[in-house]
């Protein structure tokens, strides 16, 4: 796939400065960035940061006579799959209403016909006006898309709504608006994370796990277009926007949320390091030391994966993972068989770039058809293969 191309307009406010951050963020996902600043933006940064960082000559001034004869504004707004306005102040927000063009900036978007996402960020009060809010509304009317400012302290001093969005939400949303939609009208249901096992009120049993690769696949099947539910441990990532969480913490917990909503799923993804032991007691007291040595017992959870394989259907998909030790291949595929999944996603902890924590996998996916070795990638990455193999697996499960 040839690169996508985004326009990132940068208008002058204080928040200007957040917008390299996101070029930087941008380019590294791989995207072709060209930015478009206002006069006033480059009283706040200088081309040259964006230029350095999106590797691409920044356009100032519709009459800048070292551009090629190529009238750069269409050109740039041809070849946009995505034009992004951040941070957009009131001023060029009211120009993209009524369709003014006097700079580069808005001479380019009134000629690009791509999907727009404009990012305000602004005094609270040029916020709240009546004027800008009904400009917003055109523009959303309009079918622009629009990441609302946030709250919290403004470089002027206020305190209130105007704050630009993250830079790491704003990309968020642009790899959403940028990415194909195969799993459009399709819900998914991921769980992720480790779970708790109280002992006391202080202390509980649980493990490693960070939920890094159950909110990629969240993130990643929300990003294909899919509804989606994420059963969630105790982690400290943050909710992944645009799906619907469900916070649990222990394995009774999440089994009760997982096989309520598991009859309306049509892919379900079992990412979570479910603890397979649960203490037979739970002191409702804090255990005192004075009590000298301690015999736990413990008892087996419920194989929430089991149920679900008892009960998944010819129409839906079910896909569990597998964390081994030893023999990965071996004990996975037995795992596939005895859990009537449909696909198991190996993982060895005895890998480097894999497990828990990590950024990166390395997977093995187990069918009935045959083992698939995927190579070491971003857990992003492998999110994107597991999703598209369930997708493959659904399609050939219902005959189309
Ligand atoms: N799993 C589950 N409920 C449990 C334990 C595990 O649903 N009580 C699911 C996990 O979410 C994962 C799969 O089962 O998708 C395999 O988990 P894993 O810990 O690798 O294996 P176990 O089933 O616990 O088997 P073993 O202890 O033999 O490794």
């Amino acid at each position: 796939m040839s690169e996508q191309v985004i326009v990132l307009g940068v208008s002058g406010g204080i928040a200007a400065y957040k917008a390299a951050a996101l070029t930087s963020m941008l380019k590294k996902k791989g995207y072709e960035i060209h930015v478009i600043m206002t006069r006033n933006a480059t009283e706040f940064v200088s081309p040259l940061t964006f230029e350095t960082l999106s590797g691409n000559r920044v356009s100032v001034d519709t009459f800048d006579r070292n551009f090629e004869y190529n009238v750069q504004h269409i050109s740039l707004a041809k070849k946009a799959d995505l034009f992004v306005v951040a941070p957009a102040t009131a001023n060029v927000i009211a120009k993209f209403a009524h369709g003014i063009a006097d700079d580069m900036l808005s001479t380019t978007f009134l000629a690009s016909r791509c999907p727009k996402l404009i990012c305000p960020a602004m005094n609270t009060g040029m916020l709240e006006n009546p004027a800008t809010q009904e400009n917003i509304e055109t523009l959303r009317r309009r079918g622009m898309q629009f990441l609302d400012a946030e709250s919290g302290l403004l470089a002027c001093g206020d305190s209130g709504k105007g704050r630009l969005a993250e830079p790491e939400e704003i990309a968020d949303l642009v790899e959403e608006m940028l990415s194909p939609k195969p799993l459009a009208g399709l819900r998914v249901l991921v769980t992720a994370g480790p779970t708790r096992e109280s002992m006391d009120p202080v202390r509980f049993l649980s493990n490693h796990s960070t939920g890094k690769m159950g909110y990629a696949l969240a993130r990643q099947a929300r990003n294909f277009g899919a509804q989606v539910t994420l059963v969630s441990g105790r982690v400290s990532l943050a909710p992944v926007r645009g799906v619907k969480m469900v916070q649990v913490l222990s394995a009774a917990d999440m089994a009760k949320a997982v096989e309520d909503a598991f009859a309306e799923q049509d892919i379900t993804i079992k990412a979570a390091a479910v603890a397979d032991y649960t203490f037979a007691v739970t002191s409702e007291k804090k255990k005192k030391k004075k009590d000298g040595d301690l015999t736990l017992s413990l008892q087996r959870t419920e194989d929430i994966l089991k149920t679900l394989g008892s009960r998944v259907r010819p129409d839906q998909v079910l896909c569990g993972f597998a964390m081994e030790t030893q023999n990965l291949l071996e004990n996975a595929r037995k795992k596939l068989e005895s859990k009537n999944a449909d696909m198991i996603v190996a993982n060895s902890l005895r890998e480097k770039g894999a497990g828990f924590g990590t950024d990166t996998n390395l997977v093995t996916l187990l069918t009935r058809d045959g083992s698939e070795p995927l190579e070491l990638m971003e857990k992003e990455e492998v999110a994107q293969v597991i999703l598209m193999r369930c997708l493959a697996i659904l399609k050939k499960k219902r005959g189309n």
